[in-house]
């Protein structure tokens, strides 16, 4: 149930909702200088992003592999405790799936510099970990972008000029905002879009670490109809030979 309109006899249902989830995570004054050294030097180490107006992200620099970093090991774990509460909090059987890391990377945004739209069609959960920021905003808020518009009746009908619906209407909106803050982390289904807004801030360097998850059957039993079973039942195909 959403609530009431001004038309008082109207009870409103917000149906089908996604779940983006946060929480923030302690990170004392020496683990959060461990964690932006290790990075600052991920990214010194490694070659820049082509587009000066784009951040550095270190999936496409060969750093894609942070959670194996030491330094990384203990917010590796708190996020992953934080994703398996997500799965609960969201229904899943946890007894029924096993939770794979795939993919862990920082983010590093200069001036200027944006993130476009994107989503992560390689996994199923997401999550972001914010070592920098001032809750704010103004170093670049994280945007996810709504699928649909599902109340706007017909797709369509809000966008495009001088559009019949308030854009920031609760029940119209088009995207929401997250303001970084170290130790802030955000959960959230890969498929939905998201991207990051300018930094604006030309003395601040807008710093986060991204974590891809997947879920699979666990290794025993039998998988459900569109669960991937477990990676360890999985046969490679070699590639034909020329
Ligand atoms: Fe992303």
């Amino acid at each position: 149930m959403m609530g009431f309109c001004r038309w008082s006899c109207l009870e409103l249902h917000a149906l089908f909702p996604t779940v983006v989830a946060t929480d923030h995570l302690d990170l004392d004054p020496l683990e959060l200088a461990a964690l932006l050294q290790t990075v600052l030097q991920c990214r010194a180490e490694a070659s820049g992003n082509p587009d000066p107006g784009c951040a550095w992200t270190g999936d496409l620099n060969g750093v894609w592999q942070l959670h194996q970093h030491p330094a990384c090991r203990l917010i590796t774990e708190q996020v992953i405790q934080r994703v398996w509460g997500y799965l609960d909090a969201t229904g899943f059987d946890l007894t029924r799936l096993e939770l794979h890391l795939q993919r862990c990377w920082p983010v590093l945004s200069d001036w200027g510099q944006v993130v476009g739209r994107h989503h992560h069609p390689n996994a199923h959960l997401s999550a972001v970990l914010y070592l920098s920021g001032d809750g704010t905003g103004a170093d670049g808020c994280l945007c996810l972008h709504a699928p649909s518009q599902c109340n706007e009746l017909v797709p369509g009908l809000a966008v495009g000029h001088d559009a019949p619906i308030a854009p920031h209407h609760p029940c119209n909106q088009s995207r929401w905002t997250l303001a970084p803050k170290p130790g802030l982390l955000v959960l959230f289904p890969s498929r939905l879009d998201h991207s990051v807004e300018e930094n604006g801030e030309a003395e601040a360097l807008r710093v986060s670490i991204s974590f891809d998850f997947v879920l699979t059957a666990p290794a025993s039993g039998e998988p459900p109809e569109y669960l991937a079973p477990h990676p360890g039942h999985w046969q490679r195909c070699p590639r034909p030979e020329n």
